[in-house]
């Protein structure tokens, strides 16, 4: 049984003040959600105040992103060393932010991963394709290779800690979501994938679905086979419905 998991992911946003006050009204709510795997991802500069604030709970906290390696004369970086030392359990991978305004290419991406597992940081990779992909129909086709390449690097073995976000790019923070439909038939693909490597680890990877999850479509989504949890952004700004998406 695949235990369902909600993450937020809080981007560059909060003030040290307003993170605060978001992570004790989670930590106040954490005994509804034992039977889920709730996970923040508050920026770099926050994650004391998540260890502070979440240590004695079930809640999880994780990074947004890494850089390769233990230590070294990478100025403005972060390792997956220093994360754990905080607490971490999760961290970010391969985000399409990332991808996007800070290039991160297929091989770099696949080396973050590999760094995130060496530390035994449990990876988050994200995949999905832009809105002109999907109008080419190339959907699957980003995605595999989004995968494959990690595959390619760290071997399929490796998936075992690691958890999948399928975030079509054209859903993410503009409103529009995919429809579970459309999310069930891209989660399908991804395990079917998997599976062609390792049948055990599809079967066990948890999949979760981010763009423009909300509390209102939370769970519509949720009722897909392949879908179990969410990867959420704006919508984890707000206690409220955050914990709503948790509920669902
Ligand atoms: P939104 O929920 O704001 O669309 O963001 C999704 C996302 O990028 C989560 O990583």
């Amino acid at each position: 049984m695949r235990k369902p998991m909600v993450a937020g992911n809080w981007k560059m946003n909060g003030t040290r003040e307003g993170a605060a006050v978001l992570l004790q009204a989670i930590k106040n709510s954490h005994q509804k959600f034992s039977d889920k795997e709730i996970v923040v991802f508050p920026s770099f500069i926050h994650l004391p105040l998540a260890e502070k604030e979440l240590s004695n709970t079930d809640i999880q906290w994780g990074a947004q992103n890494l850089y390769l390696g233990k230590s070294g004369a990478f100025t403005g970086e972060i390792s997956g060393a220093m994360l754990k030392e905080y607490g971490c359990r999760y961290v970010l991978i391969g985000h399409s932010e990332r991808r996007l305004h800070f290039h991160e290419d297929l091989n770099l991406i696949a080396e973050k991963f590999k760094s995130a597992i060496d530390v035994k940081l449990k990876p988050i990779l994200c995949v999905g394709e832009t809105k002109t992909q999907r109008e080419k129909n190339e959907t699957e086709k980003i995605i595999k290779e989004q995968i494959i390449s990690v595959i390619e690097k760290v071997g399929i073995k490796n998936f075992e800690e690691a958890v999948i976000a399928y975030e079509p790019v054209w859903a993410i923070g503009t409103g529009l979501t995919a429809t579970p439909a459309q999310a069930q038939i891209a989660h399908a693909f991804i395990r079917k994938l998997l599976a062609e490597q390792n049948e055990s680890i599809a079967t066990k990877i948890q999949l979760l679905y981010g763009g423009s999850v909300k509390a209102d479509n939370a769970a519509g989504l949720f009722l897909m086979p392949d879908i179990d949890g969410a990867l959420v952004g704006g919508a984890s700004l707000e206690a409220e419905s955050f914990l709503k998406i948790c509920e669902a």
